[in-house]
């Protein structure tokens, strides 16, 4: 008879303490942070592992310390789906800014950031065991969402660095022909992280008739969809077809576009009533307080402030993502640009002494320990093949990122010498 789970944990608690869903370089960063890069401090630790964007606080700042006026009604219960005005203002700046037509406040639910909008959606949509196909390299945080609690198994569908890390059909017959398990969806992720790739509307429309021959449902995750630069334009998954239907289902979030990763507020809109039943039937377990509601409608629901907002974003990501650039070029560090979010994907094999998943490992923990520098390793990014790591360019101030680059390159060519 199998030995029971320690410490009078139950079979499924245990698996939450064995596979811990906090990947290493985030255990990394936190140990690291209190020393980080400064003027005054020129050898601190350069974090470029996080998806964040701490380009911006200066101008959420003065707004949100505006939005503090609480009424009484923010702190009694409300819709654990978020309250009637809330969903009114997210439907319909998600209507103007992100999807460019109307949507229903009634098909909008809002819960504790995407990581529990996805873990709530997929529990409505696939059984324990099922298959979700996952494109891949691709953002690390959807294992824990849906194989942790929900019990699915992520089906990666390896890009190639030889094709560009481009999705093809061909791709998604291979993996989903390739299981004997039920696969219920594909999540895909526009813009893209970790490619900072904008696709097309074509590539949309290719990948929307093949979820529908397959019939299966298809999330689109566009939580960086307005953070996008250097003149590229976004087009939403939700934007091609009159109507969502039954299988196709949005994603959103204030993490990304809004900068703001801590208030936890993530969006699902979907026009299947029954999805849409069974997330309220789970929304008490995740709802977003009242108080942050409240003050992410004054940001939100203010045209003119938000607009504003967007666009001298978008000027600082284009700016940052320039330096940063540039300082990659000067180090030697090939790298894939983007056109949205946060990201460069950087091809590190020629810094490796052979291209192997332990040399891309020893390569990061090298990085981390001897320079002081947190990339995301490709591995966690589950790319299909070593030698590429994830940096973020707008999660500390560009001079820090600038600073780290050039410490890298330095550090890199001596290792090579
Ligand atoms: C593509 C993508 N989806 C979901 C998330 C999770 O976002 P949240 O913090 O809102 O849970 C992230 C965070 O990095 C992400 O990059």
């Amino acid at each position: 008879m199998e030995a029971a789970p320690p410490n009078g944990l139950s079979i499924r608690g245990n698996r939450m303490v064995e596979n811990r869903p906090i990947p290493g370089y985030i255990d990394e960063h936190f140990a690291r942070i209190d020393d980080a890069w400064s003027p005054d401090n020129p050898d601190g630790y350069v974090a470029m592992c996080i998806a964040e964007n701490k380009l911006v606080w200066d101008l959420i700042e003065p707004k949100l310390a505006a939005s503090r006026d609480v009424p009484a009604r923010v702190i009694a219960y409300d819709l654990m789906t978020g309250t009637q005005s809330f969903r009114e203002t997210v439907a319909s700046f998600l209507g103007r800014r992100v999807v460019y037509r109307d949507i229903d406040p009634e098909h909008v639910i809002a819960v504790a950031g995407t990581g529990t909008v996805l873990e709530m959606l997929f529990y409505a949509i696939a059984n324990p065991g099922d298959g979700v196909l996952v494109p891949t390299p691709s953002y690390t945080g959807f294992w824990p969402d849906l194989e942790a609690r929900d019990e699915l198994t992520i089906i990666p569908v390896h890009t190639s660095s030889d094709t560009g890390f481009r999705l093809t059909t061909d791709l998604l017959d291979a993996a989903i022909d390739g299981t004997d398990r039920p696969v219920k969806a594909l999540l895909f992720t526009s813009p893209d992280n970790p490619l900072g790739r904008i696709y097309s509307a074509d590539h949309l429309d290719t990948i929307i008739e093949w979820a529908e021959q397959r019939q299966i449902h298809l999330v689109f995750d566009e939580l960086f969809a307005l953070s996008v630069f250097d003149g590229s334009t976004f087009v939403s998954g939700g934007s091609r077809r009159a109507s969502l239907g039954d299988r196709i289902h949005l994603v959103w979030a204030v993490s990304k576009d809004l900068a703001a990763s801590g208030l936890r507020c993530g969006v699902l809109v979907s026009e299947n009533p029954g999805v849409l039943q069974a997330v309220e039937g789970q929304a008490y377990w995740g709802a977003v307080s009242g108080d942050t509601q409240y003050a992410l409608e004054q940001l939100i629901s203010d045209d003119e402030w938000i607009d504003g907002f967007v666009e001298e974003n978008q000027r600082r990501l284009g700016n940052a993502h320039r330096r940063v650039t540039d300082a990659l070029t000067a180090a030697s560090i090939p790298h894939i640009p983007g056109q949205a979010g946060f990201f460069f994907l950087c091809d590190m094999r020629r810094f490796m002494p052979d291209v192997t998943w332990e040399a891309e490992d020893e390569l990061w923990s090298w990085l981390v320990e001897v320079v002081n520098v947190n990339l995301t390793p490709g591995s966690e990014c589950h790319i299909g093949e070593p030698g590429w790591m994830r940096l973020v360019f707008p999660s500390v101030e560009t001079a820090a990122v600038v600073a780290g680059v050039e410490r890298m390159g330095r550090a890199l060519a001596d290792r090579r010498a």
